[in-house]
């Protein structure tokens, strides 16, 4: 029987185009959903935008247009790059769609039934960047200035509706602590355990001043506050909240909510909050990865270090989509924070050419000058061929663990470190001497026979990473991998006298 995986990314503000870390979000979820659907599970993968707020109001007025056309401008880009970057989201949420904006008036309504709104008046600090008020001990540690993006807090005060976020605070706290895997990494759950401990206030849901939103269904003077709106696109995808609710009920609790680290706090605490007032079952996991610098600074545009899509692009043109996927997911355990260097980026694109191409085509070229592309049955092992074996089929446990446990740099070396590991083996049996002595002839079947049994589990153990070159690997394996599963692919070995393809380089390399 078949399990449901549920993943999302966060929901992205279209008042800029895409960069490195929007991409780096949705490249995880992307391997993540891509393995799940290998292992055979039924998988949902969701990505959207989050269009409306102050922040695309004024954006959108000092380009010179309405905040309905930026939406419509930005989203489209962030659509092509997903197109670009082969993203394979089962569905976009657009927070301006009718599908949302309905289904947030009706969950709305429920907090509203349950008395968890009320009306009051807000005085405060608020970040625009961030679109939240910060306290007043918040606002003061930080010289009044935004610590995400350094500017200026601005004094607002307004009647607002508050949404009784305190009432919910034991309930969350008890959760938080029964439930260690609820919020990950562990560093990042302790900060929201103490904030969490420290206090918290109701919040503030509404703008009355502000026109662009989901108007307040009892109320249309006012509009939703950005967070309520933007996090209940998770469950408005699944249709919770509409005349349709087959798929929330199949897919929901979602499985993993992939979000970077300063959003951690609004996934662990009001969106759970938001849930219980609802009655709905809680995310059974909350993922913060952490962010990107490039070349050891803080990214700017100014700075010059900005990676942007222009920069992306043009290191797919020249190196692939699969060398850029590598070279984010493997450059920093997940969760923890990455700093871009174009100097790691070309060594990791030397990684994937010197052990995985090379261990690719020596294996394809020997077996086409010894045995005309004919793989040969193994003979009797020796315990080097023994050792080779048993990491072999270590391999589809281990990657299995490290995708439980979202520990992706391990889901991209693992394989390669079988490839690394065949290669040696290559080295050390020495094919190339054993051909010259006829006597040999079995033990270079085996050599043969294991260096391709090696190399084949490594590019299927590859496929959620680097889905095109894996597969083009396979290929040149004489294997089509497309609708297998990973089960079947993974424990299945080449037949004796299957014929392998002809090798080309898999990771060209470019001068
Ligand atoms: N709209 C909110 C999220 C609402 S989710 C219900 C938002 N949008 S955002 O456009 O600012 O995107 C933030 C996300 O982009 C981060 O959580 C992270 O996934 C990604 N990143 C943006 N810059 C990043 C880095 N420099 N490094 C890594 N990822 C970062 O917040």
């Amino acid at each position: 029987m078949s399990r449901t995986f549920y993943i999302t990314t966060p929901i992205y503000y279209p008042n800029a185009e895409p960069h490195i870390g929007h991409c780096y979000t949705t490249i995880a979820a992307d391997a993540i959903a891509r393995y799940h659907r290998l292992a055979g599970d039924d998988t949902f993968f969701l990505t959207g935008t989050d269009e409306h707020g102050i922040k695309m109001v004024k954006t959108a007025e000092a380009a010179g247009m309405s905040p309905a056309e930026l939406a419509d401008r930005v989203v489209s880009v962030f659509q092509q790059v997903w197109k670009e970057l082969d993203i394979t989201h089962d569905d976009f949420i657009r927070t301006t769609s009718d599908r949302h904006k309905q289904a947030v008036g009706r969950i709305v309504q429920r907090l509203l039934a349950n008395g968890d709104i009320y009306l009051g008046s807000y005085q405060g600090w608020y970040d625009e960047g961030q679109e939240e008020f910060v306290t007043e001990t918040e606002a003061r540690t930080n010289e009044f200035k935004s610590p995400i993006n350094g500017r200026p807090l601005v004094r607002y005060s307004e009647p607002t509706y508050f949404f009784r976020l305190s009432k919910y605070v034991p309930r969350i706290l008890e959760h938080l602590e029964k439930n260690p895997d609820f919020v990950q990494p562990a560093s990042r759950r302790n900060e929201v355990l103490s904030k969490l401990r420290a206090g918290v206030e109701d919040l503030s849901i509404s703008r009355a001043t502000l026109k662009w939103g989901i108007q307040m269904p009892n109320d249309p003077q006012h509009v939703l506050y950005v967070w309520i709106d933007a996090l209940s696109n998770y469950v408005t995808a699944l249709g919770l909240g509409s005349d349709d609710q087959a798929r929330f009920d199949k897919y929901w609790p979602v499985n993993v909510h992939l979000i970077g680290k300063e959003i951690l706090w609004f996934h662990s605490v009001y969106w759970p909050a938001m849930l219980l007032s609802l009655g709905v079952a809680l995310p059974q996991r909350i993922f913060a990865h952490g962010w990107w610098t490039a070349e050891g600074r803080k990214m700017s545009k100014t700075a010059g270090n900005f990676i942007d899509m222009q920069k992306i692009r043009d290191l797919c043109a020249l190196h692939g989509v699969d060398a850029l996927r590598y070279y984010l997911l493997r450059a920093a355990p997940f969760g923890a924070d990455l700093d871009w260097t174009d100097a790691d980026f070309a060594k990791s694109f030397a990684e994937l050419a010197n052990v995985l191409g090379n261990c690719l085509n020596r294996t394809l070229k020997m077996v086409g000058r010894y045995r005309g592309g004919q793989l040969p049955a193994a003979g009797e092992l020796q315990d080097i061929d023994r050792t080779l074996l048993a990491r072999m089929d270590a391999l589809a446990g281990h990657l299995a663990g490290a995708y439980e446990r979202l520990e992706l740099q391990q889901c991209a070396l693992l394989p390669l470190e079988l490839a690394r590991a065949a290669n040696g083996y290559i080295d050390s049996t020495a094919p190339f001497s054993l051909a010259k002595d006829p006597a040999q002839a079995s033990r270079l079947d085996t050599v043969l026979n294991l260096s391709a049994q090696a190399i084949y589990r490594t590019m299927v153990g590859l496929l959620p990473i680097l889905p095109h070159k894996a597969a083009e690997g396979l290929r040149q394996l004489g294997v089509d991998p497309s609708g297998q599963a990973l089960q079947h692919l993974m424990t299945a070995s080449l037949a004796p006298g299957h014929r392998l393809g002809e090798g080309q380089p898999l990771f060209p390399r470019q001068v």
